[in-house]
């Protein structure tokens, strides 16, 4: 199939490097005499091009894109409320009707002549892309999430620069936390993966770290901050992943809204140390700081990587595959395997093995 015309769709929560991703899938669609679009929103902008004064797409040139690959979020705009095969609206009463309007989205590519997508996304994104490309549209996708919850790729982009900030805020913390004597609980993003609870935690030295693979037991952590504050370093860092769970405990959730997402398991661990433990204890919740910023280095080679990998799968005729990360090279995999299992970190893989070597309590 000859290929005149590519589309970029950007979904699920934002992360940095997605920039990076849209100026590396132009550059290369353009080495090859490609036209290139992106679709706003998700895919809203095909969806409902009518909300859109400008058009739901906007053409991508090698001057649309120059000097956006170290900017954070997307310049495409995101959503994740936007899938075309459940799309969800509120009717009269308040209750939610769910709608397939997956042939709109048909339409949409169709009228436009895009004869190949470029799907940028986490897992919902993913699953989101295979059934597109079931309906017989030639589909890439391109793994996103600071979690590093996506299977069959080594990493995900915008996981490093998540790591890299939370290790910061953890060094800043370190020194206000040992002037003061306190305890410091300091919630992170990751959904049901402890991957940047961990890498983190590790980096920057805490000395209890509660991930959702390993249930904990708030007694371990109080052991560990009074043998510190027995051996005179009277005051402790403990990173609290959002997912993490107490044994036997439940999920702590957050209502933003019509919206629940996973939140508030720092506080509840805060309120739970504050009476076992003799120091003040306070929580920081780094919640969306985590997706913004700069991408790192990591990240944005990673991205460009991924973006001119993408559009190499779409000249060798590929579809409903993702790129993935398999050192040292990007590898193609089945999108239908890509979202079947979530990523979580291996527990007996050797960051759980340093984290325990170095004396971090893990709630266990
Ligand atoms: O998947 C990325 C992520 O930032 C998760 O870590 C977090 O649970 C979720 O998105 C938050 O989503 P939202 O921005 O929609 O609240």
């Amino acid at each position: 199939m000859t290929i005149n015309k590519i589309a970029i769709s950007t979904g699920g929560g934002d992360a940095p490097g997605l920039n990076a991703v849209i100026r590396a899938v132009t550059l290369s669609a353009h080495m090859r005499g490609w036209e290139v679009v992106g679709i706003k929103d998700g895919y809203n902008g095909l969806l409902f091009p009518e909300k859109y004064p400008g058009g739901g797409t906007t053409l991508l040139t090698r001057e649309t894109v120059r000097g956006i690959a170290h900017l954070g979020g997307t310049i495409l705009g995101t959503t994740n409320r936007g899938n075309p095969f459940d799309y969800q609206t509120k009717d009269a009463d308040g209750n939610i009707v769910h709608q397939d309007i997956s042939d709109r989205l048909l339409n949409g590519l169709q009228e436009q002549s895009i004869d190949a997508l470029v799907a940028i996304g986490g897992d919902g994104s993913m699953a989101i892309a295979h059934q597109i490309a079931e309906m017989g549209v030639r589909v890439i996708g391109v793994p996103k999430t600071i979690d590093n919850d996506l299977d069959q790729t080594t990493a995900t982009f915008g996981f490093d620069t998540a790591v890299a900030f939370a290790t910061d805020c953890l060094g800043r913390l370190h020194s206000t936390a040992h002037a003061h004597d306190r305890v410091m609980v300091v919630e992170v993003m990751g959904r049901h993966a402890g991957w940047i609870a961990l890498c983190a935690g590790v980096a920057g030295s805490a000395d209890a770290i509660l991930i959702p693979e390993i249930p904990f037991d708030i007694q371990k952590v109080v052991e560990k901050i009074k043998s510190r504050n027995a051996s005179g370093r009277e005051f402790s860092i403990v990173v609290v992943a959002e997912g993490a769970l107490p044994i036997g405990g439940e999920l702590q959730y957050l209502a933003h809204g019509d919206v629940k997402r996973l939140g508030g398991m720092g506080q509840m661990v805060t309120d739970q140390l504050r009476v076992l433990v003799p120091n003040e204890v306070r929580t920081v919740v780094l919640g969306h700081l985590l997706r913004g910023g700069t991408p790192t280095a990591r990240d944005r080679l990673l991205s460009m990587r991924f973006g001119a990998a993408a559009v190499r799968a779409i000249a060798e005729g590929e579809s409903n595959i993702m790129v993935a990360l398999d050192p040292p090279t990007v590898r193609y995999v089945p999108l239908e395997l890509c979202t079947q299992r979530t990523k979580t970190v291996p527990l007996d893989g050797d960051i759980i093995a340093t984290a325990r070597e170095l004396g971090i309590a893990l709630g266990d």
